[in-house]
């Protein structure tokens, strides 16, 4: 499939959560490759995890002077309203969330807060003052503990598990009614669990190796009996910006993002451990499954995640297909070199 890679030079795109972990991948990769883009990036810098790494990722897009960074919080609606009436947008991606689906369980306010008040303000700025296209984060969440695999967005998905995969479906259903009402072209991306460098500590990739490293157990829910599919950043990122370059396939689009390839749990954790020595991170003795503790299922948690990305190749002619052990390795390299 031909691209006309040209298409968003000159553009001016909105990203919020851009100095989250997917957000920053995101701008950095359009930054680099279209020089005549102008991003403005939106980020509350929360301390949901270590600000510090927000603060890494931002600064190194600070260094393009196409990039302008402004700190609020997208669930403040006049903070909004002050941007969208002194830029005028081409492209708006909503990146900024509340994520994770284990603090959604003790921490319900910011869910609401952030995932539909923020959204459906973002909603009624770009009714107010349209862009071309609207693409924003869902997550494979959403279908909840659906047993068919792999997982289509043909499939039912009104069964979620935890209040954050309640909120990117609502997402979904707010967009749905702007799209249908006002005539606007949006599109939901289901990711499915991201890792790479610079990830998110909070997820399981990056906080088994801050314990393992520590010499601390690591806890492996569901006594291990989990899938996952692991999709690395730069598969996201080109999945995003394919559709930005391309455009929207009808009004209201939704394209699952995932590698197509679960990975058994116990495998994926010596994949990771393995990656972990050969970068000297770990000890080549290390034996990972003494620094395991087998739990049981977490509420809100699924069994499996498997993306079904028929659709995002037919439209797009892209599927993630980065290998996890390449992902990993280059995840280990980054933290060598981070944290030293
Ligand atoms: N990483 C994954 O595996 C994954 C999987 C499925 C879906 N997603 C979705 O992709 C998007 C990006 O995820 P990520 O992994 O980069 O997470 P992230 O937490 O690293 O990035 C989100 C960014 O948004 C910012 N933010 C949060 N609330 C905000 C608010 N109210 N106003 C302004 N900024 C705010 C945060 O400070 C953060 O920098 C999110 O919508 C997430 O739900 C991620």
């Amino acid at each position: 499939m031909v691209y006309d890679r040209g298409m968003l030079e000159e553009k001016t795109v909105l990203v919020t959560g851009s100095a989250g972990f997917i957000g920053s991948h995101l701008c950095e990769r359009l930054l680099k490759e279209y020089p005549g883009i102008r991003i403005v990036g939106i980020d509350d810098l929360n301390d949901y995890y270590d600000v510090s790494l927000k603060e890494y990722r931002n600064e190194k897009l600070l260094k393009y002077p196409n990039y302008t960074f402004l700190k609020g919080d997208i669930a403040d609606k006049k903070f909004l309203e002050e941007i969208f009436s002194e830029y005028r947008f081409d492209l708006a991606v909503n990146l900024a969330a509340q994520a994770g689906v284990r603090y959604s369980l003790e921490n319900p306010d910011v869910y609401v807060s952030t995932n539909l008040l923020g959204f459906f303000n973002l909603l009624e700025m770009i009714r107010n003052h349209p862009v071309e296209h609207f693409l924003y984060a869902s997550s494979s969440s959403v279908y909840g503990g659906n047993t068919k695999v792999p997982f289509s967005t043909e499939d039912k998905t009104d069964h979620p598990v935890s209040l954050y995969a309640a909120t990117k479906k609502a997402d979904e259903l707010m967009a749905y009614t702007y799209t249908h009402l006002f005539g606007m072209k949006t599109t939901g991306l289901r990711f499915f669990t991201v890792y790479g460098p610079a990830g998110r500590p909070d997820m399981a990739y990056f906080s088994f190796t801050q314990k393992l490293l520590k010499g601390d157990k690591i806890r492996i829910f569901n006594y291990g009996n989990c899938k996952r599919d692991f999709t690395y950043i730069d598969d996201i990122v080109e999945g995003i910006v394919r559709i930005m370059e391309k455009g929207p396939k009808e009004d209201y689009n939704l394209y699952n993002i995932g590698n197509s390839h679960p990975e058994d749990l116990m495998e994926f954790v010596d994949t990771l451990a393995d990656s972990l020595k050969r970068y000297e991170l770990l000890p080549k003795d290390f034996d990972v499954k003494e620094h395991m503790e087998l739990v049981g299922m977490q509420a809100g948690d699924v069994p499996v995640t498997y993306a079904d990305t028929f659709a995002l190749e037919k439209d797009y002619g892209f599927h993630p297909d980065t290998p996890l052990k390449d992902g990993l390795d280059r995840f280990s390299r980054w933290y060598k070199e981070y944290y030293g």
